[in-house]
């Protein structure tokens, strides 16, 4: 894992749409894995900025997001689809096409998460995936004792994931119970990983997906095993790493390789 540290929000989230913009110019026709939550807002905005200022060109881009709201339509003001749309889609070139946020209200689960799997598959997989991280440990919406070999699946929120969104809606009771997410073995499947992480209330479960031991009790610690991850953190959700000076030093002094 690679880890970097920003000063503060802002540099994290044009550190992380910089990753993106990298990805994007290498292969214009990426196939890139986006997250909702409140942490990748600035990495939007930043990346609706290079595409308004520096013609960052999205037309041959892919997506496919993480989850979805179990019961909320792609209009309702906290699905999913309507934050995509609203923080990122509407003000980028990308091919409405090309656009896939899995399905809250779809008639038979089971054989909609099979066809997602599908999806990504038949798109060539994904090359990067944006990630947060909830307060559980969670990537994606796979909640604590989710397998980690687990694909595309409907999940039962956990009591910390209802309250941490309870921001969101009118009354914590909105929150919906059950969400559809591709599983914790989909998201080891992607190429490369982004992950970032802001705030001293992230700063317990940064230490411990990182340095803590591997389990289903912090889905995202599952990300040890994955070949090209990136961590990208503002200062206070790094402050609880036990190797933090290592990092910082690491990655200040990182070998110029060669290509
Ligand atoms: P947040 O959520 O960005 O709103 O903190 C992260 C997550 O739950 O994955």
């Amino acid at each position: 894992m690679e880890i970097i540290i920003s000063k503060d929000y802002d540099e994290l989230s044009r550190t992380a749409a910089g990753i993106i913009r990298d990805q994007v110019t290498a292969k214009p026709n990426s196939v890139l894995g986006l997250a909702t939550g409140g942490t990748p807002i600035g990495t939007y905005k930043e990346l609706i900025r290079m595409h308004e200022k520096e013609g960052l060109d999205f037309s041959k881009v892919t997506t496919f997001n993480l989850d979805e709201y179990v019961g909320l339509e792609p209009t309702h003001e906290q699905s999913y689809h309507y934050f995509m749309h609203e923080n990122l889609f509407n003000h980028i070139n990308v091919n409405p096409e090309n656009i896939h946020v899995p399905s809250g209200v779809a008639s038979d689960f089971e054989s909609y998460c099979r066809s997602y799997e599908e999806e990504i598959k038949g798109a060539g997989g994904i090359d990067l995936q944006l990630l947060g991280i909830g307060s559980d440990g969670h990537i994606a919406f796979n909640e604590p004792g989710t397998s980690l070999a687990s694909r595309t699946h409907i999940e039962t929120l956990d009591e910390l994931t209802i309250k941490d969104n309870a921001r969101f809606f009118d009354k914590p009771k909105d929150v919906p119970r059950f969400a559809i997410t591709m599983g914790v073995g989909t998201i080891l499947d992607v190429k490369a990983i982004l992950l970032i992480a802001n705030g001293e209330k992230k700063a317990d479960v940064v230490a411990t997906f990182i340095e803590g031991p591997i389990t289903s009790q912090v889905t995202s610690s599952a990300l040890q095993l994955h070949p090209c991850v990136t961590v990208v953190l503002d200062e206070p959700a790094a402050s609880r790493l036990k190797r933090l000076d290592y990092y910082k030093w690491a990655y200040a002094n990182k070998p110029k390789l060669a290509k």
